[in-house]
């Protein structure tokens, strides 16, 4: 059955991605984004891969913590759910300016549930991250591992987020709300029109590796070859953004199936280390990536991969697309767009 959903963050990385998975299943999208971390082309060229005109996809250039805005807008338009990507997200920027961080990220999600309660609309999807987990007690995590302690207030916006969303649900059992815990999303739509594009020097991994293999930086900083892993260098659980944003499509059914509080894991089970990615690049596109060992990274873990068996058990879910797919459309994303949108 077709959903009205607003997406806030519509027009970043995973939630342009998202947009386009909405509408090839039949969904109506509006987008509402502030454009702080994203630029519209994005939403322009989700629309066409859609097949719709550049145009096509309703846009509210606005802040989540704009009340006046959001009463407006929910005021003229019923929404069935909202997909709530709009938040900051960069680890290091997040421990030179926590109030920037708290405020964006919690006065934000708190004046967009207070609004949307107010309007009648109590379904939601937030991305959280395998953040929550801290370093984590084993692996594979499963989504009953327990929280761990975050190392930067990027993390306890997602922890404190999710422990709000799940008070709030548990007082007005009206709610319901799926916590998405994403672990590494990688990749790009594979026609390569919509990708990830960072602002300045990259913080992730993939992202710095597609700009030494395009020449903007002479080589890639491995962060640690000490690690307790089989080479020595961290391991995470890679997941393609294409299938991160049909996970979000699956998630909708449990929302109008009346799920309550459901918390999945979307990784793919499979964990790969820094250097099995950057020689998986290289297979991919054909060019050597330099690369010179650096010390650990501050708040850095050893080794994180999911169990992302519930969400197949509960929502059909399941990652289709490997390491190979994740670095070839990477790759294309960044080689046929070397500015990205150009600058933001
Ligand atoms: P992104 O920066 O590309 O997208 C976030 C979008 O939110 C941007 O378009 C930005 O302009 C917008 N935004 C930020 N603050 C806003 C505000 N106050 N009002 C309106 N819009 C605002 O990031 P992404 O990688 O697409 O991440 C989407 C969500 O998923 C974020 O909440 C992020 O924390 C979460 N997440 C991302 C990752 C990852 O590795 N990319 C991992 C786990 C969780
Ligand atoms: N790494 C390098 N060199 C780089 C960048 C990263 O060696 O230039 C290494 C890191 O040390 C780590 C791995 O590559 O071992 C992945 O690092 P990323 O920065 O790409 O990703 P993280 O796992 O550190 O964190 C990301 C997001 C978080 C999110 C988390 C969820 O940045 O916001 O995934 O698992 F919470």
């Amino acid at each position: 059955m077709k959903m009205r959903i607003l997406v806030t963050g519509g027009t970043g990385f995973i939630g342009s991605h998202t947009v386009v998975e909405l509408l090839c299943a039949g969904h109506e999208a509006e987008v509402l984004d502030n454009l702080s971390n994203s630029s519209e082309e994005a939403l322009r060229r989700a629309a066409l891969l859609a097949g719709r005109d550049a145009d096509g996809i309703p846009f509210h250039r606005a802040d989540i913590r704009d009340r006046a805005v959001l009463e407006q807008i929910f005021s003229h338009q019923r929404f069935d759910a909202v997909i709530h990507f709009a938040g900051l997200k960069a680890v290091g920027e997040s421990t030179e300016k926590p109030w920037e961080y708290y405020d964006n990220n919690i006065t934000g999600t708190l004046t967009l549930l207070d609004v949307m309660r107010r309007h009648g609309c109590k379904n939601i999807i937030f991305s959280s991250s395998a953040t929550v987990y801290g370093d984590p007690a084993e692996v594979p995590i499963t989504e009953n591992c327990p929280k761990g302690s975050c190392t930067n207030p990027y993390g306890w916006t997602k922890s404190m987020l999710e422990q709000i969303l799940t008070d709030m649900q548990k007082a007005d059992p009206e709610w319901n709300v799926v916590l998405l815990r994403y672990f590494n999303p990688i990749g790009a739509h594979p026609s390569g029109r919509i990708g990830e594009n960072p602002n300045g020097i990259p913080n992730n991994l993939m992202p710095y590796i597609t700009q030494v293999a395009i020449g903007k930086r002479p080589e890639l900083g491995v962060f640690g070859n000490d690690y307790d892993t089989p080479d020595g260098t961290g391991v995470r659980d890679y997941i393609h953004v294409v299938d991160l944003a049909k996970g979000h499509v699956s998630a909708l059914e449990a929302l109008r199936n009346g799920c309550g509080l459901a918390v999945y894991n979307l990784g793919t089970g499979r964990g790969y280390s820094v250097l099995e990615v950057v020689h998986a690049f290289e297979k991919a596109s054909g060019i050597k990536v330099p690369y010179a060992i650096k010390p650990r990274r501050s708040g850095d873990i050893a080794c994180c991969y999911s169990d992302p068996s519930k969400a197949e058990r509960e929502l059909g879910w399941k990652a289709q697309y490997g390491l190979e797919e994740m670095c070839r459309d990477s790759w294309n994303w960044q080689r046929n767009n070397p500015e990205g949108y150009g600058e933001l």
